[in-house]
């Protein structure tokens, strides 16, 4: 789970189980959260959680997750109106914390855009969640097009939001972390016979 206990277990099983995976900001527990709870909680209220494509789905989701418990939430979205509406209904459902920020992952001037307003308006952060992707799930619909797409949005948009938001981090052993959304998939076992 993103949070450890209390924090309810944040992983998601449908279809193609999702994996997460971090980098080494810290020890990032992926596993089920039926834990002993913690005596107190790692984050505060000051702690600022930035999620992409968060106007629906997972990353909606998680957002709402984060934002029950108290953090300070970022919800991004590439749609401005979808985006906005949103965070709206997060705040009308009792959650003051979550404000929104337009970012589209594939480009390179709304990711700089958003580092900015971070840097300037928030003042840094301590978790970045990489949830926005696209698939195209039929696997005879796919093409050299959708996985043009499928690669700029899942992998080189999440590796440039990173790289732009890595100095952004505010040092904390304890809080900074990064969640990266993924299917199995997006695994490859060099050991697999098939990808030999
Ligand atoms: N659901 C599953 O079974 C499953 C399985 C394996 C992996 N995953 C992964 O889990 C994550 C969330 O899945 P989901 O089912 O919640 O997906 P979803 O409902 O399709 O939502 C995807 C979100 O990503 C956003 N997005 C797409 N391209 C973007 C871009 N260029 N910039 C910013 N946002 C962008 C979408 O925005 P718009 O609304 O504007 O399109 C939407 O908010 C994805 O990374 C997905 O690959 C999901």
């Amino acid at each position: 789970a993103l949070l450890r206990s209390p924090v309810p277990d944040l992983s998601f099983h449908r279809g193609n189980p999702v994996q997460c995976s971090s980098l080494p900001l810290s020890s990032m527990d992926c596993s089920s959260s039926k834990e002993t709870p913690p005596h107190k909680a790692w984050w505060t209220g000051e702690t600022v959680a930035v999620v992409t494509g968060a106007n629906r789905g997972i990353g909606h989701a998680l957002a709402a997750r984060l934002a029950e418990h108290g953090l300070s939430v970022v919800l991004t979205a590439r749609d401005e109106a979808r985006g906005a509406a949103a965070a709206a209904e997060l705040r009308a459902r009792g959650l003051p914390s979550v404000r929104f920020r337009r970012l589209d992952v594939t480009d390179p001037a709304s990711v700089a855009a958003f580092a900015s307003w971070i840097r300037d308006h928030v003042g840094g952060l301590d978790i970045l969640v990489n949830n926005a992707g696209v698939s195209f799930n039929e696997i005879d619909t796919n093409s050299v097009e959708h996985a043009e797409t499928v690669l700029k949005t899942n992998f080189y948009g999440a590796k440039m939001l990173i790289e732009a938001l890595l100095p952004l981090f505010r040092r904390s052993s304890g809080t900074s972390r990064i969640l990266n959304l993924s299917s199995q998939l997006g695994l490859l076992n060099v050991s697999d016979h098939a990808v030999k």
